[in-house]
């Protein structure tokens, strides 16, 4: 995908969310991680590059578009894009099926056989068939997660946007939702992921982003970026992230 960013900035009162961020990738990129310290601006700048948020000021153009201004050029290209955060992604009053049926139909305009057979075959994909009449709290978090996923992308998003999708998991559902968004990679999707799993970011992301106080600080293929850090911020994070 194509992105160009120019001078983005979105403050909160006295708190510079992202400031003065610029970045340009070209179409060769079809997974980029946003990796860094806490409060460094991923999640802002996630919700700015899918239309969640608008920016102060600065300039986002995907594939050469720049994004919409107006509230219903937001509105359509959010239905374009696919999201899911950390944690709390379903209804917990629908059952999984119905978590993700009832988008496809009230959001994009699917007739419901049409959005069953969608949402059948994500999950099967997914290997969740046995639990599509569950209710969220009778499924892991991780189950949780891969449902959510399934909903985020069900509809073939032109980009998918994940905020550490795995941050409030434990280790081995850490792992069965990352195989997910891995065969993700591997089917071809675009996806922007913000995420702490080093090891995921290196192995499957074309481009990683190191972010910190709102701005870039140091960018490039994962297999540089990790084995030779050109700051000493980003050497001093990789130094205390993956020391265990
Ligand atoms: N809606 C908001 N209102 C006020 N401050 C916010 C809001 N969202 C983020 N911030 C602040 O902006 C900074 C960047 O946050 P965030 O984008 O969530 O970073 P990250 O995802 O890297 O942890 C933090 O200082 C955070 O407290
Ligand atoms: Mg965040």
């Amino acid at each position: 995908m194509s992105i160009e960013i120019q001078h983005l900035s979105r403050h909160y009162g006295a708190t510079r969310a992202v400031d003065g961020f610029s970045l340009q990738l070209d179409d060769s990129v079809q997974v980029l991680a946003l990796i860094g310290p806490s409060g460094g601006g991923k999640s802002t700048l996630l919700r700015l590059l899918g239309g969640l948020e608008v920016p102060d000021s600065g300039t986002i153009r995907l594939d050469g578009k720049e994004l919409p201004h107006s509230e219903d050029g937001l509105r359509e290209f959010r239905k374009r894009n696919g999201f899911l955060f950390q944690s709390f992604n379903l209804f917990p009053h629908l059952s999984a099926l119905e978590n993700i049926v009832l988008p496809l139909v009230e959001v994009h305009g699917w007739t419901r056989d049409r959005a069953r057979d969608r949402a059948q075959e994500v999950v099967e994909r997914f290997g969740m068939s046995a639990h599509l009449g569950k209710m969220p709290a009778e499924l892991s978090g991780g189950q949780q997660q891969r449902i959510a996923l399934a909903r985020s992308m069900a509809h073939e998003p032109a980009l998918l946007l994940l905020d550490e999708p795995t941050s409030a998991l434990d280790p081995e559902m850490k792992a069965e939702v990352l195989d997910v968004v891995e065969e993700l990679c591997q089917a071809g999707q675009r996806i922007i992921l913000s995420t702490h799993e080093m090891g995921f970011a290196r192995s499957c992301a074309d481009e990683v982003v190191f972010l910190a106080r709102g701005q870039l600080v140091e960018s490039g293929k994962g297999e540089t970026l990790f084995t030779s850090p050109k700051t000493e911020v980003v050497r001093s994070f990789l130094g205390k992230v993956m020391k265990w």
